[in-house]
């Protein structure tokens, strides 16, 4: 089948190189055109396991193609999938400019019949105007082509993206029309008849922000649970087994932290709760997991704040982990963000450790006084007065702690993720912060 897919980002370049792989012609388009030119030599533009051999792999066997002229992948593309970004606009609302341009331009390059799928996140009722964007540059050039609209949200994660188009827990698919319910059938038919579930329009644009809302409120109900522990002299971490080891209740989602952040949970809270707003409902759940998640983004602050006494100036730390989860590069929402701006306010000098996301940290925050960006985890520690470990990345879960105390000013460590024993850390002579544990 001739696909094309527009939004080369986490989401587009995996799904492209995946069909690919399932011996589709695929061709990616982004306007990004130096993102392209790194596509064509062979370079992925962010950290994603296993997505680089998969897009080599595809591109030497002449299956996967990429460009920036979004015409010539459209032309004969059978399935045309919008894959671009939904950023929350200023109100929480979804920013749909992207979604609706592509879809226009789609309308004004198809030749021939196709089924045009919205893989971005996008509320209720996007398919309309999506349907309305393609038909209305159809009409402009008085072209009679045949075309449907579907919907078919993206649940990956980064981190483990290729894994989980490839083997994912279900595949949902919105649609209204049979020819686009049967192309979908055909290309999601490497699956399993049972993990492709098909339903009307609305409902699978619903599914995606209510799955993950209901993922942010798991984590934003433990971070409370945290403050709670913390009030009642209780450990969250025995909580959490208590509470996990539940058949009903289950682990996932549950692990207490300094926040989370990335590219959906935060704007995704943020896109229903205004969806709803503007239906005249006041969704208090969703109000209460956004505040939650951002009171949580300061938690380590004032931890640290209080460690030296409320005065923070001439101090200097060290963080461990930028990127908003291990895993990836990416950068969006991360909590360290928040953490950062914290602590160069109130006078700190800081020295910032990332297996992958250094580049992009620096790119993002620049080189201002009082950041040092650092390739070696120890050496990060150097001169420091304390260690904050912000992302849960494998490298930093056992570290040589004689080491890190031996490179630290002050032996203090601030958990953000709850990696570490506390008593072990004491016995060892440091002092020891973490997350809703005594
Ligand atoms: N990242 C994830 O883990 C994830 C998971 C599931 C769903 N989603 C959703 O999928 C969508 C895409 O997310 P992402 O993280 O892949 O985005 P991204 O920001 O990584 O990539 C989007 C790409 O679209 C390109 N683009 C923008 N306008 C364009 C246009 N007019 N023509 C061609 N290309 C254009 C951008 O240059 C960029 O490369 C979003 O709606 C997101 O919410 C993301």
């Amino acid at each position: 089948m001739r696909i094309a897919v527009i939004g080369t980002g986490y989401v587009g370049l995996v799904t492209g190189a995946c069909l690919a792989g399932f011996g589709n012609r695929v061709t990616c388009v982004d306007v990004d055109e130096e993102k392209i030119r790194g596509l064509q030599e062979g370079t992925v533009p962010f950290y994603e396991p296993g997505l680089g051999d998969v897009i080599l792999s595809n591109q030497r066997a002449g299956r996967l193609a990429f460009t920036t002229a979004l015409p010539e992948a459209v032309r004969d593309a059978r399935v045309c999938f919008i894959t671009v970004g939904t950023p929350s606009d200023v109100d929480g609302s979804a920013d749909l400019q992207y979604v609706l341009e592509v879809a226009e331009q789609i309308g004004a390059a198809l030749e021939g019949p196709s089924v045009v799928v919205t893989k971005s996140t996008v509320p209720v009722g996007t398919a309309d105007r999506v349907r309305h964007c393609v038909a209305r540059a159809l009409e402009a050039r008085g072209a009679g082509i045949p075309f449907s609209v579907a919907s078919n949200p993206e649940f990956l994660r980064e981190g483990a993206a290729v894994a989980d188009f490839l083997h994912p827990d279900r595949v949902v698919v919105g649609a209204d029309a049979p020819e686009a319910e049967e192309t979908l059938r055909e290309l999601y038919s490497f699956l399993p008849q049972e993990k492709v579930l098909f339903m009307d329009i609305r409902s699978a644009e619903m599914t995606k922000y209510a799955a993950n809302a209901l993922l942010a409120t798991k984590i934003s109900f433990m971070n409370e649970m945290a403050r709670i522990c913390e009030l009642v002299d209780a450990d969250v971490e025995k909580v959490r087994l208590g509470i996990g080891s539940d058949g009903r209740i289950g682990y996932a989602f549950i692990s207490p932290g300094c926040g989370y952040g990335g590219s959906c949970f935060p704007k995704d809270v943020r896109a229903l709760r205004h969806t709803a707003l503007q239906k005249g409902y006041s969704p208090r759940i969703l109000q209460a997991v956004e505040d939650v998640n951002e009171a949580q983004k300061h938690v380590l602050f004032q931890k640290i704040l209080r460690h030296f006494g409320g005065e923070l100036g001439g101090r200097v730390l060290a963080l461990w982990g930028l990127s908003f989860k291990p895993n990836t590069s990416d950068l969006r929402e991360a909590s360290s963000l928040v953490l950062i701006q914290d602590l160069l306010g109130a006078g700190a000098s800081l020295r910032l450790h990332d297996p992958v996301a250094l580049e992009e940290a620096r790119r993002l925050l620049g080189n201002r006084p009082g950041l040092a960006f650092l390739t070696d985890h120890y050496e990060a520690l150097e001169g420091a007065d304390g260690l904050v470990l912000v992302t849960e990345w494998d490298l930093y879960k056992q570290p040589d702690f004689r080491l890190v105390g031996q490179k630290l000013r002050e032996k203090a460590v601030f958990d953000g993720r709850n990696q570490y024993s506390g008593p072990e850390l004491r016995r060892r002579g440091f002092a020891y912060y973490a997350i809703g544990r005594p």
